[in-house]
């Protein structure tokens, strides 16, 4: 037994004694030399190149030396064995028969080592800003009901839905729950399903195989159910899911398994699923516009996050908070919120919630040139003076400034006027949802204005 693991943890080993005569040897594989022909002679004769006899003289071992054997460099170890303080012999291994196979391995290795930098990069990328359940400012009864909700969800492998208007924390919560669960050092994965078209949508949830459309990459592509296993996948604005996709996601819940498009191979659904949406679902079940199993199937827990104008208290709380939070973003000097301005942001009905109010906040920074922020640092809006009109400016500008101007503010109105509902602002414009998503991307509308 211990010569067969000599055999197959060294490519080549040399057993000599303290006169530097070979006592056990196996260079069959390395130099055709059977041990039987070897045994009792000088090592130096036999084997090329070798140092075992000066080994055993010095007493100092030899580690990874590179050893000339047969026009081969190989990686060889010489370490001499003492006794008694006594040096009794010596022992000769080769690690690598071939210094190319050391380059191959390091080689290997860095690649490996390049490529964990890239997921771990990718990782963070898509981790992102992390949000936690600490990060969700309030001190509102409701709110502070749903952040105990969230992580007694966390704990569970439930399906969560997370309801509310536009800017009002869904996402916020959707990472907090991620991160306090058991998956939270696996991925999570957003997808928003009205920001993507259609037809593209089924593939961008369940992968494609090579070749199952035209179009489609050669290698095939994972779909974010795939690349969320282990971890959490965020189906955001899920009430704008097409029907047919809501019967598909339903049985894929239900099965716990999917398939690429094009493929067959079965793969196990292995990510809590939290759900969002801005829509009141309930009305759009009533409307043939949502599936009432799929309802039920994703509102296993609920949180239902009330709008900030239902929850005033919370107003000065966030305020205070998200000022000293872009302050710092903002590598800006300390600023203040005059009595009179906090006044007016509690009088404000803040359509676009926590997100609009964060947004107001910025502008004032970037408005007010001393520490304390005014009522005139704040938008007209805010100071309950709506005013659409594009002004009356005296000179004729290009007319596709004024076209752009036009454009984001009908769009700024619909959104105001929806509460940031962007389904029902789009079908106010009489444009698809796509193409308003499109052009707030193009006009950095990505915020509520
Ligand atoms: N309770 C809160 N405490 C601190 N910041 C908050 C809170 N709620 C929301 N925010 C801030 O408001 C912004 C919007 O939040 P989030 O993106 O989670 O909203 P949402 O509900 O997903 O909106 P939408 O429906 O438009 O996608 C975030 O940038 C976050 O910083
Ligand atoms: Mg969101």
């Amino acid at each position: 037994m211990l010569e067969d693991i000599l055999n197959y943890a060294y490519e080549g080993y040399v057993l000599v004694d303290n006169q530097g005569k070979i006592v056990k040897m196996n260079y069959e594989k390395l130099m055709g030399i059977k041990e039987e022909d070897a045994l009792g002679k000088p090592v130096e004769g036999v084997i090329e190149n070798t140092r075992m006899h000066i080994v055993v003289k010095t007493g100092v071992k030899e580690l990874r030396d590179v050893q000339r054997i047969q026009g081969h460099d190989m990686i060889t170890n010489r370490i001499p064995i003492v006794k008694n303080g006594r040096i009794i012999g010596g022992v000769g291994t080769v690690l690598f028969k071939d210094v190319s196979e050391v380059k191959e391995l390091a080689h290997q290795l860095l690649d490996l080592q390049s490529k964990i930098n890239k997921y771990r990069g990718e990782i963070e990328r898509i981790q992102g800003t992390r949000y936690s359940f600490d990060s969700i400012i309030t001190r509102n009864g409701k709110m502070e009901y749903l952040k105990k909700v969230g992580r007694k969800a966390a704990e569970s492998n439930s399906t969560v839905l997370i309801t509310g208007e536009s800017g009002t924390g869904k996402e916020m919560f959707a990472h907090a729950i991620h991160k306090a669960s058991y998956r939270k050092a696996e991925a999570f994965i957003p997808i928003n399903c009205a920001a993507i078209p259609r037809d593209l949508l089924e593939s961008e949830l369940f992968g494609y195989e090579g070749g199952a459309f035209t179009g489609a990459r050669k290698e095939g592509k994972p779909g974010k159910f795939e690349l969320a296993t282990g971890g959490t996948i965020f189906l955001d604005e899920i009430g704008t899911m097409p029907m047919e996709m809501q019967a598909k996601l339903l049985r894929v819940l239900e099965a716990k398994e999917f398939e690429r498009i094009g493929g067959n191979k079965k793969i196990d659904l292995d990510a809590r699923v939290i759900a969002a949406t801005n829509e009141n679902i309930e009305e759009e079940i009533r409307k043939g516009k949502f599936r009432e199993d799929l309802y039920y199937r994703l509102n296993v827990i609920t949180i239902d996050i009330p709008p900030l104008r239902d929850r005033p208290e919370d107003i000065s709380l966030l305020a205070e908070n998200l000022l000293e939070y872009l302050i710092k973003e903002m590598r800006t000097e300390e600023k203040e919120l005059s009595p009179e301005t906090i006044k007016i942001l509690r009088r404000y009905s803040w359509p676009g919630n926590v997100r609009e109010l964060r947004n107001v906040l910025e502008r004032a920074i970037n408005l007010s040139s001393k520490t304390l922020i005014l009522p005139e640092h704040l938008p007209e809006r805010v100071l309950n003076r709506i005013n659409y009109n594009l002004g009356n400016k005296e000179e004729v500008e290009p007319l596709k400034d004024i076209i752009r101007e036009a454009e984001k503010e009908a769009i700024r109105k619909a959104l105001i006027l929806t509460n940031g509902n962007k389904s029902l602002a789009a079908e106010k414009l009489g444009i698809h949802r796509t193409a308003l998503y499109k052009k707030m991307e193009k006009y950095e509308m990505e915020d509520y204005y």
